[in-house]
């Protein structure tokens, strides 16, 4: 796959130096910065909000912010994240009461938008709404933290929304997160994914630029 997007979480970062660990990811050949907010509400972990992004931004980063909102409710969260630096905001339906206004709430402040399924939500969330994305995101994990084992389940549910998004003919990214790892990212390669968020699996590894590009071979292979 020529145009695989490798995108860390920053979840797994030392926070005490997160600045450096993003210049590092993305010196490791990283493409976009995965950015995990959570509110001790809609899952059961706290993180990191709009302040964060934009410290980013004015340290430097240039590179797309990939930001995974597992807030509720999400409207009001939107035009900080989007002031902040976000390139790419992606929200949970089941945390906003209009999934179609959120949307287009995302779109107007100049973002890109994506939609998240959890393991247990069904693709037909996606009716009505895919044309309107630029990003479908499937958990592989329960939502709320890093280092779960990949839920095999998700391989089928990859294959029935490359499905939907190939008929539909848009250039949507299919983009899976929680367990990628380098030896099991060719399989969910193969399923349709072409955007894989990777946590532990990166900011774990003693190389960052050893693993990312394992990762890039083994979706390539
Ligand atoms: C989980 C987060 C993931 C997580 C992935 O709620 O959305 O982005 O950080 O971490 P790993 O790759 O360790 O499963
Ligand atoms: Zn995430």
């Amino acid at each position: 796959m020529s145009n695989c997007i490798i995108a860390p979480s920053i979840l797994s970062a030392n926070f005490a130096k997160l600045g450096e660990e993003v210049d590092a990811v993305l010196a490791a050949g990283a493409d976009w910065v995965h950015f995990d907010v959570m509110d001790n509400h809609y899952v059961p972990n706290l993180t990191i909000g709009p302040l964060v992004c934009e410290a980013l931004r004015k340290h430097g980063v240039t590179a797309p912010i990939d930001v995974h909102l597992m807030v509720k409710p999400v409207d009001r969260i939107v035009p900080d994240f989007a002031k902040a630096g976000a390139s790419l905001i992606s929200f949970h339906p089941e945390a906003s009461e209009h999934v179609h206004r959120t949307v287009q709430l995302i779109r107007s402040q100049g973002c890109q938008a994506g939609l998240v399924l959890n393991p247990a939500t069904p693709v037909e969330v996606l009716d009505y709404v895919l044309p309107e994305l630029d990003l479908v995101l499937l958990m592989s994990v329960n939502p709320g933290f890093g280092g779960q084992a990949f839920i095999p389940s998700a391989l089928d549910k990859l294959r029935r929304v490359r499905e939907r998004i190939d008929k539909l003919g848009k250039p949507i990214r299919l983009e899976i997160d929680g367990g990628v790892k380098a030896d099991n990212i060719r399989e969910i390669a193969a399923a349709g994914a072409d955007t894989f968020v990777a946590g532990s699996a990166i900011f774990n590894a003693p190389d960052y630029a050893e693993v990312i590009s394992r990762m890039r071979a083994e979706v390539a292979a």
